[in-house]
């Protein structure tokens, strides 16, 4: 997926308040931007279905208004920060970039993401800091002086909140070197004053609340697996909406929610690829919307040689 800054975002509309069709526009059963996107030829919608769209579901609003909490809080309260666990696959990484570029827009001040992955030590989360500001960081700076530089440029960037993704990784050190990494995640809140936005998978929790300060500092939010429920209904239908096919699918029916949630064991990327890939083969097919019977043959991607063959229509 390419980041949200080129992806809109949009909020799941409550059930039943979607506008009735009519037979004046052929296109209600779609949001308005996706509306004009779907008058565009095949090639154009294709590209746009596999771009992808960032639904603002339930469970993603609530981390982000805890995230607005946290970024429009005065500094000299303190810092504080959350911890966003979920399976891999259930968008972590897109609660990341979707905090980046809401919070770019309205300030100067960056949000700074970075990658834990494999990263056991402090030495190396302070490393991966300096390297994404495009700071100081050789080989062999010490961690006092690593630390010292990232205190400098956080602050002399005003960096308005740090993102430490795949924060698991720093758990996977000796008991010796996590006590550093917690200690150090800590100082940063202190002394840097910026509040700290860890994502990671479910484990993370385990090894960030064995810290007394940092698990009352951290407030735990989760990506839940996906199951059969109102909130999947409403996640789905915004997903539809979106897609720029020239039908409504007709996916209300149980046995549509039924099959996804098993056929991706409720995990968000799965979901996403399934529906994706149906819809671009309901473009190429012609059919122009999406049904279970698409969904079913979609657990395969379109092949090449069909995708290529198919998107030179209108
Ligand atoms: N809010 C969302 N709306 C629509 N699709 C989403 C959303 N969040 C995630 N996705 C889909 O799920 C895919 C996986 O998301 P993401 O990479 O953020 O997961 P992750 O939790 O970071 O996974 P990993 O642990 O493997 O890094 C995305 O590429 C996208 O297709
Ligand atoms: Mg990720």
């Amino acid at each position: 997926m390419t980041t949200p800054t080129t992806q809109q975002v949009v909020a799941p509309k409550k059930r039943g308040s979607e506008a009735p069709a009519s037979p004046s526009n052929a296109l209600d059963h779609l949001d308005e931007a996706a509306r004009t996107c779907a008058l565009l030829p095949n090639l154009a919608r294709i590209e746009l279905i596999r771009k992808g769209t960032v639904i603002e579901h339930s469970a993603l609003t609530r981390a982000l208004d805890h995230t607005d909490w946290l970024l429009t809080t005065p500094e000299e309260h303190g810092s504080h920060g959350m911890l966003l666990m979920g399976d891999s696959g259930s968008g972590k990484t897109t609660f990341g970039e979707l905090v980046q570029a809401i919070y770019a827009k309205d300030d100067d001040r960056r949000i700074v993401i970075i990658d834990a992955s494999g990263a056991r030590t402090m030495r190396e989360v302070y490393g991966r800091v300096l390297q994404s500001l495009d700071g100081p960081v050789s080989r062999t700076m010490h961690t006092p002086d690593r630390e010292m530089a990232v205190i400098r440029i956080l602050r002399l960037l005003k960096v308005r909140a740090l993102v430490v993704d795949e924060i698991q990784s720093v758990a996977e050190g000796t008991p010796r070197d996590q006590r550093r990494v917690l200690d150090g995640l800590k100082y940063l809140m202190n002394v840097a004053k910026v509040p700290l936005i860890c994502l990671g998978a479910p484990e993370s929790e385990r090894s960030l609340v064995t810290d007394r300060h940092l698990a009352q500092r951290l407030k735990v939010f989760r990506l839940e697996p996906w199951k059969v429920d109102n909130d999947f209904l409403d996640f789905l239908l915004a997903v539809l909406a979106q897609l720029p096919l020239r039908k409504p699918s007709l996916l209300r029916d149980e046995r549509v929610l039924e099959f996804l949630i098993k056929a991706s064991s409720g995990g968000l990327r799965r979901i996403m690829s399934i529906v994706t890939s149906a819809a671009v083969q309901a473009v190429l097919s012609g059919e122009e919307r999406v049904t279970l019977r698409g969904l079913m043959d979609a657990v395969d991607v379109p092949s090449r040689q069909v995708r290529e063959g198919g998107v030179h229509g209108g």
